[in-house]
């Protein structure tokens, strides 16, 4: 077995990974004489161990020093399967190369570092990932990010205004507590407002009781509401209260709440 002084010394990447996460100690670390071991140790310590090895594998994969700021700069020369994509995200204009593999969702959360859409279980069945692209929810793992040249994207970050007041929807959401942890929250309310506009546009469930009646706006029912919504699951359990905010905006009424402060 090795001795820890037959160790390599740390990386040029490992030292330049460790001033990013622990700044104030690292000439201390470099002067007493660190080696790899030890430097594992003290990253795991500092609770970044798996997302350090993480980074630095990812690194290694795309050849691009750890110091680049932004991802949206990468190289179309460091992707696989490079494609350009021109699409308009929150009402600005963003171009990227991306892998033509890449899902709408990993390029919004790991591209253009907009984190609020989900990844729950990548899979297209929670609906945690749910973004609106133009004017339609989508399941954006579900969606190559290459299908979306030209297009409008919608996420969770762009429905309050500039100064800051919240979508009808989302206020709704706060008053009517509607969500514990919050993970499924952005995909159920990115579903929601697009639930309003299939509502204005007569669009059919499975539910709606006459579907040979012209497309006229719907009045939706808390059943209603139910189905459109039973994409969107939400393992918190906050159902009543997310339907009640749905209700409240789609009717512009008032609907009382379903929770109490006990007394
Ligand atoms: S993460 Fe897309 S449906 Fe679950
Ligand atoms: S609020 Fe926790 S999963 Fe919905």
């Amino acid at each position: 077995m090795k001795d820890d002084n037959e160790v390599p010394q740390l990386t040029d990447d490992e030292k330049k990974l460790f001033e990013d996460l622990m700044p104030e100690d690292l000439s201390e670390i470099l002067d007493t004489g660190v080696n790899r071991r030890h430097f594992l140790k003290l990253i795991t310590l500092a609770g970044g161990g798996i997302l350090a090895a993480q980074s630095a594998v990812a690194e290694q994969l795309i050849a691009r020093p750890l110091s680049v700021s932004s991802p949206t700069e990468l190289p179309p020369t460091s992707i696989e399967n490079a494609v350009t994509l021109s699409f308009d995200v929150n009402g600005k204009t963003r171009t990227l190369a991306v892998d033509s593999r890449m899902t709408l969702l990993d390029t919004l959360r790991e591209r253009l570092e907009l984190t609020g859409s989900k990844k729950g279980c990548d899979h297209g069945q929670c609906g945690a990932c749910t973004v609106i692209v133009d004017g339609r929810r989508v399941l954006s793992c579900l969606t190559l990010a290459a299908t979306c040249e030209g297009k409008q994207v919608q996420t969770i970050e762009g429905l309050a205004k500039p100064d800051g007041q919240l979508h009808p929807m989302q206020a709704a959401f706060l008053k009517h507590d509607g969500f514990q942890c919050g993970f499924c929250t952005p995909g159920q309310i990115c579903s929601a407002v697009a639930l309003m506009d299939e509502a204005r546009k007569g669009e059919a469930s499975y539910v709606t009781e006459n579907i040979r009646q012209k497309p006229a706006a719907i009045r939706l029912s808390d059943e209603e509401i139910r189905e459109r919504m039973s994409g969107n699951i939400c393992r918190c359990g906050a159902y009543p209260n997310i339907v009640a905010a749905i209700q409240e905006v789609h009717s512009g009424k008032p609907v009382e709440q379903v929770w109490r402060f006990s007394a």
